[in-house]
């Protein structure tokens, strides 16, 4: 409900604005623009001005803000922008400033002043708060985390009074970045530092414009948008097969072997690299990354693979190359293979063993045989025949 103020003296009464004299338009005439001028109204079809007795920053800022026009800068009397050549519609408007409309003001009536076309109210406003653009300073918009990006906010028509520009991200409330700036000022860099991957996104721009009375803020529109990409790359983890009976650390000159890297993110276009550190110099091997692993094979071990492997992951990304740590050295030492435990020197020691035991064997039984109760030149000649036996038959068993 519109306030009224009405102190009761005799001739003077008081009336509610919007309940006697409606309006059906608003504008302001004779200015540069149509953000300043001489103040009219259009009551059954007819524009008519306004008289300035009461006029002031509360009135003129309630029709700034009715036309879009930002606050009023200062409000004028005097036939400021000329004199009108119309009616004059009233004689005395009275705003708390907080209207969104000049028809919610209430007015007084019975005042006996004189008003004629040398008293039309007038009011210089801001102007409309255009959108401003944001552009990059940074050369590229994907970062990693850590690094700072650049933009700037610039007004193309602006007014002056600008106080504050700010940086929006799409869907945070309160600004990221908050600019101060010199009066008249009309180019901003705002700049975001540490990135974090939180900080990816939409992200816009805004400008502040100070109000003189009532003291207040305006905020423009939201300018363009504009995303960026924060890369964050984990550190891969790797690991090597190879043939079973290779110690731990090890593959077996010959045999073929294999290295997986791995890591949980994925990136198109991505690839890992894996780096060899020997003694001698260090030899890099890089594969793409289709899938969150990739294995690098080595047919057949030689002394030249010895060393410490590495992986890391690469990606590709708005013309910029980013690298992740490497993983934890993974050391892996070329063997000669164990001889005796070659396929060939087993099954030699297989017969072997086969042939000792068979003969003790043969042994024991011949020595049962021949130890039977005989006279001692008996037995001799006995032993002799069984020895020649023995003989017999290993030769028998060796084939
Ligand atoms: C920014 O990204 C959003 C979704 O992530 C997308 O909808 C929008 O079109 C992008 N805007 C620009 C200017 O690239
Ligand atoms: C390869 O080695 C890893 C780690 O030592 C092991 O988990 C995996 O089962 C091995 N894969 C094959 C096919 O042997
Ligand atoms: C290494 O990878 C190759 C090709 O995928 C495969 O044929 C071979 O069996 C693998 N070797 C080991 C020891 O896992
Ligand atoms: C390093 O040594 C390996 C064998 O141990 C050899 O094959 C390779 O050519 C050497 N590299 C350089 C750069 O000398």
């Amino acid at each position: 409900m519109p306030s009224c103020l009405c102190i009761l003296l005799t001739g003077l009464s008081c009336v509610l604005w919007n309940a006697v004299m409606g309006f059906d338009g608003l504008r302001l005439v004779g200015g540069d623009d149509e953000c300043s001028g001489r103040v009219e109204v259009l009551r059954h079809k007819q524009w008519v001005t306004v008289c300035d007795h009461g006029w002031g920053f509360r009135e003129a800022h309630v029709v700034c803000l009715e036309l879009g026009c930002g606050f009023a800068e200062y409000p004028t009397q005097g036939q400021a922008f000329g004199p009108g050549s119309t009616a004059i519609w009233i004689k005395h408007v009275q705003c708390s400033g907080h209207e969104s409309s000049l028809s919610q003001c209430s007015v007084i009536l019975g005042s006996d002043l004189q008003c004629t076309h040398q008293n039309d109210a007038g009011v210089k406003c801001s102007g409309s708060l255009f959108k401003p653009t944001l552009a990059m300073v940074s050369p590229h918009t994907v970062f990693s985390v850590g690094e700072s990006v650049r933009f700037s906010c610039h007004i193309l028509v602006g007014p002056s009074h600008v106080s504050d520009f700010h940086l929006h991200k799409d869907g945070v409330l309160t600004p990221l970045v908050t600019q101060r700036v010199e009066q008249s000022q009309s180019r901003v860099e705002l700049t975001l530092s540490d990135l974090e991957t939180f900080h990816q996104g939409s992200y816009s721009c805004r400008y502040m414009i100070k109000g003189n009375f009532p003291a207040h803020l305006l905020h423009s529109p939201p300018s363009n948008s504009i995303n960026i990409t924060v890369v964050d790359l984990l550190t891969p983890q790797h690991w090597y097969n190879t043939s079973l009976d290779a110690p731990p650390g090890s593959v077996i000159r010959g045999h073929n072997f294999n290295i997986t890297c791995s890591t949980l993110q994925q990136y198109p276009g991505a690839s890992f690299q894996l780096r060899l550190v020997r003694t001698n110099g260090t030899v890099r091997h890089s594969l793409p990354a289709p899938a969150p692993f990739v294995t690098f094979t080595f047919p057949s071990a030689q002394t030249s693979d010895e060393g410490y492997y590495y992986c890391l992951y690469r990606v590709q990304l708005g013309g910029r190359t980013f690298v992740s740590r490497e993983s934890q050295p993974l050391p892996i030492s070329v063997r000669d293979p164990d001889p005796l435990l070659s396929p060939l020197m087993i099954s030699w020691l297989v017969s072997a063993l086969t042939f000792v035991i068979a003969a003790i064997f043969i042994l024991i039984v011949a020595k049962f045989l021949c130890n039977k109760q005989k006279k001692p030149s008996e037995l001799a000649r006995e032993t002799r025949t069984c020895v020649d036996n023995t003989y017999v038959a290993l030769s028998i068993n060796k084939l």
